[in-house]
């Protein structure tokens, strides 16, 4: 037993000074069939390599992985189950009249979809206040290649930002990714969510694999606005019936109130103010304050009540009394002269 072990330790010393020594430059070089592989961690896999026609017997393939059956000068490669993260199997000959080695080295990206994939806020629950920053975090698990990994933030369906990746490590690595948004009253209700894509070139598989996280709602809270563009200087004959429209929208659900011209309040907590039949005392500036816990916006009417013109009644009074002064005289006459009056009125 002893024996076997040193045989083996010394074949693998001699193996491995043999590619260490190794010209990948040379002309010739051994051909691996593909050129480059990407597997699945757990996946089998296999390549070939061939060596040159005319050169001498001494070549070989080194990996600690799978088995090998040579066939001519090509060697064949297979293992059942890709379990290494950072494999590279290097095929080598001797060169005629030298110790050198010509040799090339198999690329292998050995990938893994992420466990899972998680968004959330960075220290921040409940609802958002419109203008200010948050940091949404992308959570991808267990992930290999990580430079391999593009991080997409989404809203909707539409792609917030696409962040590459860089690092050397090829075993599974969990990646954080960060984008702050600064959430306007639009954004009330959006869905935002990550997507982690491997994309591993034209040799990986297609479509590159794809892990989506949940989907998070958020919630805006802004200050009230108003709605349409009412009339703020309102001008209204007496007798007419007012409305004043302060309607708005906000998050959360404004609430109203009025100030009177007087300067009191008034008992609406509605939109609209109305008065059946405005008198002239009604006249004056209104306000209606709409509010949430995000501020408040005052909105002044200015109403302008038209009494109907006086002169113009004060005239018809006067025309009216003239009227029947004067039927009142005619008829007098009528009554005390008689022949006048045959005689005017026959
Ligand atoms: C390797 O060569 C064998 C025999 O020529 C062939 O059957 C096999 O498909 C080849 N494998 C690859 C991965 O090219
Ligand atoms: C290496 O030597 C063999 C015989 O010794 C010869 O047939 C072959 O052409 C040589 N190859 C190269 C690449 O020089
Ligand atoms: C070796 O390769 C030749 C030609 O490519 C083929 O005809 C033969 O069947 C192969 N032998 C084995 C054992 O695979
Ligand atoms: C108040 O104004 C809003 C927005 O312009 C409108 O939708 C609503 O119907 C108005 N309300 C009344 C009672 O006129
Ligand atoms: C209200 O309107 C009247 C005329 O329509 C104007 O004289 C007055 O200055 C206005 N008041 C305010 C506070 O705007």
């Amino acid at each position: 037993m002893d024996i076997m072990l040193y045989v083996i330790l010394l074949v693998g010393i001699l193996c491995s000074a043999h590619v260490s020594g190794c010209d990948r430059n040379c002309a010739d070089k051994p051909v691996f069939t593909p050129s480059r592989l990407v597997v699945k961690y757990g996946d089998p896999v296999a390549a070939n390599c061939s060596v040159c026609e005319n050169c001498l017997d001494l070549f070989g393939l080194e990996t600690p992985l799978g088995e090998q059956n040579q066939n001519g000068t090509t060697i064949s490669w297979k293992a059942p189950k890709m379990i290494e993260w950072d494999l590279a199997p290097s095929c080598y000959y001797t060169k005629n009249n030298s110790d050198d080695q010509c040799c090339s080295t198999l690329p292998i990206t050995v990938y893994q979809p992420p466990d899972n994939v998680l968004i959330r806020f960075d220290g921040h629950t409940g609802p958002m206040f419109e203008g200010r920053y948050y940091a949404l975090l992308c959570e991808v698990q267990k992930v290999a290649p990580i430079k391999n990994l593009i991080v997409t933030f989404y809203k909707g369906q539409t792609a917030l930002d696409k962040q590459p990746n860089d690092g050397t490590d090829k075993k599974p690595v969990t990646k954080i990714s960060i984008f702050d948004i600064i959430p306007s009253e639009e954004d009330d209700g959006a869905q935002y969510w990550c997507e982690a894509k491997l994309e591993l070139g034209p040799e990986g598989p297609q479509p590159p694999p794809v892990v989506i996280s949940q989907k998070i709602t958020s919630s805006v809270h802004y200050k009230p606005r108003l709605q349409g563009s009412p009339h703020f200087q309102i001008t209204i004959k007496a007798g007419s019936p007012l409305l004043l429209n302060c309607s708005a929208w906000g998050n959360p659900s404004p609430s109203y109130s009025w100030t009177l011209p007087s300067g009191s309040p008034h008992s609406s907590s509605s939109n609209v103010l109305t008065i059946d039949s405005v008198a002239s005392a009604d006249g004056g500036l209104y306000t209606c304050s709409v509010s949430n816990s995000r501020g408040t916006i005052n909105v002044e009417f200015n109403v302008t009540v038209e009494e109907i013109n006086i002169i113009l009644i004060i005239g018809i009074v006067v025309v009216f009394v003239a009227v029947v002064a004067v039927g009142g005289l005619f008829y007098w006459r009528y009554q005390t002269n008689g022949k006048i009056c045959s005689r005017l009125l026959p």
